[in-house]
């Protein structure tokens, strides 16, 4: 069973579900999350972990780690969860916690990736499906999609399309090596 930690509006939790993966909890730090809506929407339980409700992110994410061991989880897909994972939430998933970064890493780290592409006018751009360690998308690269940056005015679109088709197919890919 799938785990899908979201902050935003879900667009890759969505191709997740209509891949027909098994997501079987949704959990999000925000309760504002437009993605949350769309977890409900396909009938998937739904949990927000604010930071304000706990002593510190140690304390919240071993609860939402808790909270999704609860739900079956076994592999769990970052797909625009906007805060770092603590170590006893790591400890909990080793090696089967995975992020969706629109850059080809170790290229354009940082939050607004797809805008530091085309300032920095690079001609080829892509998307990175890579193991979560403690770091800012430094954890070991499972899987990498290229496209070109041109025409310059859809990067966003064009992106986050080969997202939603690489993302689902590794995870695919390592749901059948969890089974094995
Ligand atoms: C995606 O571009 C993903 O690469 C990044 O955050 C964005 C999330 O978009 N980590 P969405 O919430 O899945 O629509």
């Amino acid at each position: 069973m799938l785990g899908v930690l979201v902050s935003g509006r879900g667009s890759n939790l969505q191709a997740l579900i209509d891949a027909g993966l098994p997501v079987s909890a949704v959990a999000s730090n925000r309760a504002d999350a437009y993605a949350l809506m769309r977890a409900r929407a396909a009938g998937v339980p739904t949990a927000t972990f604010s930071l304000d409700c706990h002593a510190d992110r140690e304390e919240r994410d071993l609860v939402m780690a808790t909270w999704l061991e609860e739900h079956g989880v076994e592999l769990v897909v970052l797909a625009g969860y906007m805060h770092l994972l603590t170590k006893p939430f790591l400890d909990r998933f080793p090696e089967r916690i995975v992020n969706v970064h629109p850059s080809l890493l170790p290229e354009f780290p940082g939050l607004n990736a797809i805008q530091a592409a085309l300032e920095a006018n690079v001609e080829t751009t892509g998307v990175t499906v890579h193991l979560v360690d403690e770091g800012l998308v430094t954890g070991a690269v499972l899987r990498q999609g290229e496209l070109p940056l041109e025409p310059r005015e859809t990067p966003e679109e064009r992106i986050h399309a080969v997202e939603h088709r690489l993302l689902p197919t590794v995870v695919r890919e390592m749901m059948a090596s969890c089974a094995r």
